[in-house]
């Protein structure tokens, strides 16, 4: 059964608690917060502030994707906001292991994401301490975009190498998923989904979250 984590990158920010739980009505399994900061990718979205509004209005896992420079230094406070999986960047950090242990060490999952030409065989000696890999679809910053089609052979190379290394991470991808990509990249081993404008761009977010959901059942 896959995993369904609308990214309220691209919700309606005036209503933002109502397009959460229209959303986790309608079969929503976690629920994704893109963090950036305006200087590793070229937007600059929300902080902890936000994760902290969504943490009251669901008890689906929050999951968090940071997108910024120097994440060490905010991960106790997107921890203490409410978030069940804090991913950080490996173009971004240089210690990786010492993050990785760092955000575990708060009790939640720490997750590993890497852009579109970051090879996966770049986490072969990370990949066994982490609990999420995040292959970015499109090139971090912005919801609506393409998918970029050499992801689904990095999806695979991710399903190859946990097995390779009898690891248990989740493999999540984020970018461009909807209707027409989320089948192909379910069959390429993806288990979560982050799917942000399909879902809240679409006439009925509801509808458009049970239609992915039924997608990777
Ligand atoms: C890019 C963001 C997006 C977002 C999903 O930095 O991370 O990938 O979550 O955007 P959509 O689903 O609109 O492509
Ligand atoms: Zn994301």
């Amino acid at each position: 059964m896959g995993i369904l984590a609308p990214s309220i990158l691209s919700a309606d920010f005036s209503n933002l608690s109502q397009q959460i739980r229209l959303t986790e009505m309608a079969g929503a399994d976690w629920i994704h917060c893109d963090v950036m900061d305006g200087q590793f990718v070229p937007n600059l979205t929300f902080g902890p502030v936000v994760v902290e509004a969504a943490r009251k209005v669901t008890r689906l896992p929050i999951d968090v994707h940071l997108m910024i420079k120097n994440p060490d230094n905010l991960i106790e406070e997107f921890f203490k906001a409410g978030a069940d999986f804090i991913s950080v960047h490996f173009e971004e950090v240089v210690h990786l292991n010492r993050t990785v242990k760092r955000i575990k060490d708060f009790g939640i999952k720490a997750g590993v994401a890497i852009n579109p030409s970051t090879p996966v065989s770049s986490l072969e000696n990370i990949a066994e301490y982490i609990d999420l890999l995040l292959i970015m679809t499109v090139n971090p910053g912005f919801g609506g975009q393409s998918f970029i089609s050499n992801s689904f052979k990095k999806i695979t190379e991710a399903a190859e190498l946990r097995k390779k290394l009898n690891a248990n991470f989740l493999i999540e991808v984020d970018g461009g998923i909807n209707k027409e990509t989320i089948s192909r990249v379910r069959d390429a081993g993806c288990d979560v989904f982050v799917a942000g404008s399909a879902i809240f761009h679409s006439e009925n977010i509801p509808a458009e979250t049970a239609a992915l959901k039924n997608l990777i059942k």
